[in-house]
């Protein structure tokens, strides 16, 4: 795995690091729907938890709760060191929430916008200017700052919507969804900045659909099914509770095809396209007995695939109602695995 994707470690990310977001038993429901249904959380300070999870699965409402939006019917949490039922206004005065639909008030432009959350914090007019016009330029808008928000492209708005959330420099930030809609190269900017705020010390709690981002960026994910945290892990361990490794062989010679077919017994066959799939660790053993077996019967495949699990194949194991038991991934036995997909020809 390039070290590029590796999930992000901060020093003040391990086990002992005191919590900037815990809650025990959670629970909301509307009418008769329960929504969440005991929601245990420790997210510690400094680090990048990542909430995951189908449509419908509870992460806005999640963030609701933990950001006092909205109260949850049972359970307890604090944020920031405070409690969100006694001291809400304390856990607001700490945190900063970038909602899943934006805050940015089209009707004024994007500086006005970040000088009314400069003005909410109570930050002196000058020096509400100053960090306004910083981030601005840090999030790209400074030549835009003066055009009303309306007339801002999606990624704009949701780059504004963000920068607003900084204004008061938050400890604890909640980005509900921050890069859907961005294009590679703002979505590659937006992670840069959660990285730099993390690295400052703050702590960001973040849902997405974005499977790579929670790989790319999360100490820690959880994924979220059926009211429940299905698994929770560094992405590494998640990956380590799903099957699905295997090495997959194509060609073009149909002859060549049934000989390997035959040399492979353990493999599934698909006559379409001439491709084998051949469940395996991925391990140089195991890839190494498939070529030997190959060589042994004289055929050469024109392309060899190993495929890990990655997040994908996580989340489908843990959303799609079979598969995988919840447990925590913690307790997963099996080896790590390399969890990128490599191509050998
Ligand atoms: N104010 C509300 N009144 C009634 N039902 C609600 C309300 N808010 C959310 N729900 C329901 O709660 C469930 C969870 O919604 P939530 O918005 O938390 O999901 P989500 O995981 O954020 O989904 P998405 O990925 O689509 O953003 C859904 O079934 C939704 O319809
Ligand atoms: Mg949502």
């Amino acid at each position: 795995m390039p070290s590029s994707v590796m999930p992000t470690t901060t020093p003040g990310a391990g086990p002992q690091a005191p919590a900037a977001v815990s809650a025990a038993g959670l629970r909301k429901s509307y009418g008769d729907k329960t929504v969440l249904d005991g929601i245990d959380l420790r997210i510690p300070a400094g680090s990048v938890f990542a909430l995951l999870g189908p449509n419908g699965a509870g992460k806005t409402t999640t963030v609701q709760i933990l950001s006092t939006l909205i109260s949850a019917d049972g359970g307890q949490a604090q944020v920031a060191g405070h409690d969100l039922a006694t001291a809400p206004q304390a856990v607001r005065g700490a945190i900063g929430v970038t909602g899943q639909f934006s805050a940015v008030d089209g009707l004024i432009t994007g500086e006005e916008n970040m000088l009314l959350m400069a003005d909410l914090h109570l930050i002196p007019r000058r020096e509400g200017k100053q960090i306004a016009a910083e981030l601005l330029e840090r999030f790209g808008l400074t030549e835009a700052a003066k055009k009303p928000a309306s007339t801002y492209s999606g990624g704009m708005k949701r780059r504004l919507d963000i920068a607003m959330t900084l204004v008061g420099s938050p400890r604890v930030i909640f980005l509900d969804e921050p890069t859907t809609g961005l294009d590679p190269r703002s979505r590659h900017n937006m992670w840069q900045i959660i990285r730099e705020l993390v690295t400052g010390g703050v702590t960001v709690f973040l849902t997405t659909q974005y499977l790579e981002e929670a790989d790319e960026l999360a100490d820690r994910i959880a994924v979220l099914n059926d009211g429940r945290i299905a698994a929770e892990g560094t992405a590494e361990e998640l990956k380590r509770l799903v099957p699905g490794g295997h090495v997959r062989l194509r060609f073009t010679d149909p002859g060549a095809y049934r000989d390997a077919a035959g040399a492979l017994p353990g493999s599934t066959a698909d006559d379409d396209s001439l491709t084998l799939q051949i469940p395996s660790d991925g391990s140089q053993r195991d890839l190494r007995s498939v070529l030997d077996r190959l060589d042994a019967a004289g055929v050469e495949a024109d392309e060899l695939t190993v495929h890990t699990p990655d997040l994908d194949d996580v989340f489908f194991a843990l959303t799609g109602g079979a598969g995988v038991p919840a447990q925590s991934a913690q307790s997963a036995q099996s080896a790590p695995s390399d969890a990128t997909k490599e191509t050998v020809r």
